[in-house]
């Protein structure tokens, strides 16, 4: 992609959007039929794709997600290779916690580490002066990307939910227990409500953002939902669960901006699914241990999004057939956004999404 500045600030610049050509997921997610099932994989635009990897050895990882135009190529990385049906922007859940003024790195093996993880101590340090402000790169990328793809897929936007990001400010990285950001649950929950209330305040006029800049659905990340219990999760986090989707469309209103669809994906959320219904987002995302009966059993017509094993990826291709069939029969064709269960590993074999998109758009509906 040869962009001059010039042309990206022209860009950044206009919202006259090429007319969409693949509206299946936005179809899907609203309650309709589509021609063929839409299909998207989380994390499609990282570290399986040889491209992707090349790309890292020029950029660091921030770096790409700070500039509009790098995180527009690699965005378009996923787009270029499979028939997809949805980009979703290049980017990370932990820019906001960046923006309140925690240091962030990247590292190779690791994966992302806070240098100095949040503590009842330095709480009141945290900045809250304008953090939407300092995230416009996102918006701008998201803008650049949809004029990029020029109407091929729609662009997907995303952040984090208050909890999964106060895991991570907390641990300072991955957790096998979160039980330092659950200790301030228990122990301090006044400063705790406090955070997630003002983190859900950011979240919701951060996706109301991407969705000025261009977004055209959006999808909220609770990647830490197993460590919560179901009374917990109940008492701190679904008021702002149900705040998050109606904040976000009441303010589109008020600007007069369209709303856009809402994903929720709780990661090892399965105890949670009478409260993620309670909260009234467009789409619920369930992970890979998640039967779609569940759901369906309390609420029939919820549109649902998943949920292959992102380790059957491994498989040959007539096993990873076998099992992407399965699924997508337990779902029935109808409301249903196919994806992985949670995002793709890094060393997938990037033939295997091939098999897995087109096993998915051959997938007859069987009750037309
Ligand atoms: O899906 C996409 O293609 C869009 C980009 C995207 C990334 N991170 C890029 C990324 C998205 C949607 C995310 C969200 C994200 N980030 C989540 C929520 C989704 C989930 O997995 O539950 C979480 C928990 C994070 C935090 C994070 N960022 C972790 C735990 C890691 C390390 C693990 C890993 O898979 O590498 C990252 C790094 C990261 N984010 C990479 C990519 C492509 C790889 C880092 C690198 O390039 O060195």
């Amino acid at each position: 992609m040869d962009l001059s500045e010039e042309e990206i600030k022209q860009y950044l610049e206009s919202t006259d959007f090429p007319s969409l050509k693949n509206e299946r997921i936005l179809i899907t997610a609203k309650g309709g039929v589509p021609d063929k099932l839409p299909v998207w994989v989380m994390r499609q635009a990282g570290r399986y794709l040889t491209e992707f990897r090349d790309f890292r050895k020029q950029h660091s990882f921030f770096e790409i997600c700070r500039s509009p135009k790098l995180a527009c190529e690699v965005t378009l990385m996923p787009i270029r290779r499979y028939e997809l049906d949805a980009a979703i922007i290049f980017s990370d859940i932990l820019v906001v916690p960046q923006a309140l003024g925690l240091e962030v790195v990247m590292e190779p093996e690791k994966g992302p580490v806070f240098p100095k993880p949040l503590t009842l101590d330095t709480l009141k340090d945290l900045d809250w002066n304008n953090p939407v402000e300092k995230l416009q790169y996102v918006g701008q990328a998201i803008r650049l990307t949809r004029h990029m793809l020029q109407g091929k897929v729609p662009i997907i936007g995303f952040s984090a939910a208050p909890w999964t990001l106060m895991v991570y400010m907390i641990e300072g990285g991955g957790t096998k227990t979160a039980s330092k950001a659950k200790k301030w649950i228990y122990s301090n929950p006044q400063q705790a409500r406090e955070l997630f209330k003002r983190l859900a305040d950011v979240i919701v006029d951060y996706l109301v953002m991407q969705v000025e800049w261009g977004a055209q659905m959006l999808q909220l990340f609770e990647s830490s939902a197993e460590y919560l219990t179901s009374d917990v999760y109940e008492d701190f986090m679904l008021p702002l669960l149900k705040q998050i989707p109606a904040g976000i469309r009441a303010k589109l209103q008020t600007k007069n901006i369209p709303s856009v669809p809402i994903v929720f994906f709780a990661k090892g959320g399965r105890h949670l699914l009478d409260l993620q219904l309670q909260a009234n987002f467009d789409v619920i995302s369930l992970d890979w241990a998640t039967d779609p009966q569940d759901v369906r059993c309390i609420n029939k017509d919820i549109v649902l999004q998943g949920n292959l094993d992102p380790c059957a990826l491994y498989a040959d291709k007539e096993t990873l057939q076998k099992y992407t069939t399965k699924m997508l029969n337990k779902f029935g064709y109808k409301h249903h956004i196919v994806n992985l269960g949670h995002g793709i590993y890094p060393d997938v074999d990037p033939q295997a999404v091939e098999w897995f998109v087109e096993t998915v758009h051959a997938f007859k509906n069987p009750y037309p």
